[in-house]
């Protein structure tokens, strides 16, 4: 099996989560002695690359985060430029989000499952998981501890059944908090993680509260 992989998170790679998702999941590949080759839609010059192996190639995987509760604008931009194919090609998807209950992605998910009969091509599954949003904050060895169970669904998918079965399903965690949970993270979100968010936004230059109203001028 060789697999065409593509990155659609309009961030650019240096600084894609997507992308640090993607290197664990394609070692899982490796593993299993599935080539793959990469891609990522943040680059604009590549659309035309992107294209040409979607036309070549049968086997296509889209990773991605959730924008917004679905996909991101410049992704489907992309897909818009994409020409029909047939049912010989399949198309998977890898959705990742920040927000980690498995619920908050399922209107993406929903999208996905439906393209791949408008590009006239088979679907493949959908990946689905959340707690993605510190990826890019760590160090690489963090990263690559955090991302390391990707390896694992990379190695689930060189089985060539896409995502449909239990593992890929399990993988997702739990689609709603219970309720202790959801109010211990009420808790942390008022207070030390307001305080982790001024750190992290002092060390990109921000010298100002991040609750200031910059716009209330008097
Ligand atoms: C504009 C924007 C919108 C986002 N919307 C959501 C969302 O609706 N739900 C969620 O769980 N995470 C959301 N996130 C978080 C991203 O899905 C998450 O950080 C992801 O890992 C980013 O991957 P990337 O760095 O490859 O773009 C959003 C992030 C951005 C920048």
């Amino acid at each position: 099996m060789h697999v065409v992989i593509i990155n659609g998170s309009p961030r650019v790679q240096k600084y894609s989560n997507t992308e640090k998702i993607i290197a664990s999941f394609a070692k899982g590949l490796s593993e299993k002695g599935v080539t793959f080759e990469t891609y990522a839609v943040s680059d604009r010059s590549s659309w035309e690359s992107i294209r040409k192996a979607y036309m070549e190639n049968e086997e296509i995987l889209i990773a991605l985060p959730l924008y917004v509760e679905c996909i991101p604008g410049l992704l489907l931009e992309f897909l818009e430029t994409l020409p029909q194919k047939d049912e010989h090609t399949r198309l998977s998807f890898l959705l990742q989000s920040g927000f980690s209950e498995g619920c908050q992605l399922r209107c993406g998910e929903g999208f996905l499952k439906e393209l791949p009969g408008y590009l006239g091509v088979r679907y493949g599954g959908c990946l689905v998981k959340g707690d993605n949003f510190g990826i890019r904050f760590l160090d690489q060895e963090k990263q690559e501890r955090i991302t390391k169970p990707y390896q694992a669904m990379g190695e689930l998918f060189a089985r060539g059944d896409g995502f449909f079965g239990e593992e890929a399903k399990k993988f997702t965690g739990p689609e709603y908090f219970s309720l202790p949970m959801r109010l211990l993270l009420q808790f942390l979100f008022k207070t030390l993680s307001r305080k982790l968010f001024q750190k992290v936004a002092a060390s990109w230059g921000c010298t100002v509260p991040l609750a200031e109203k910059i716009w209330e001028t008097d």
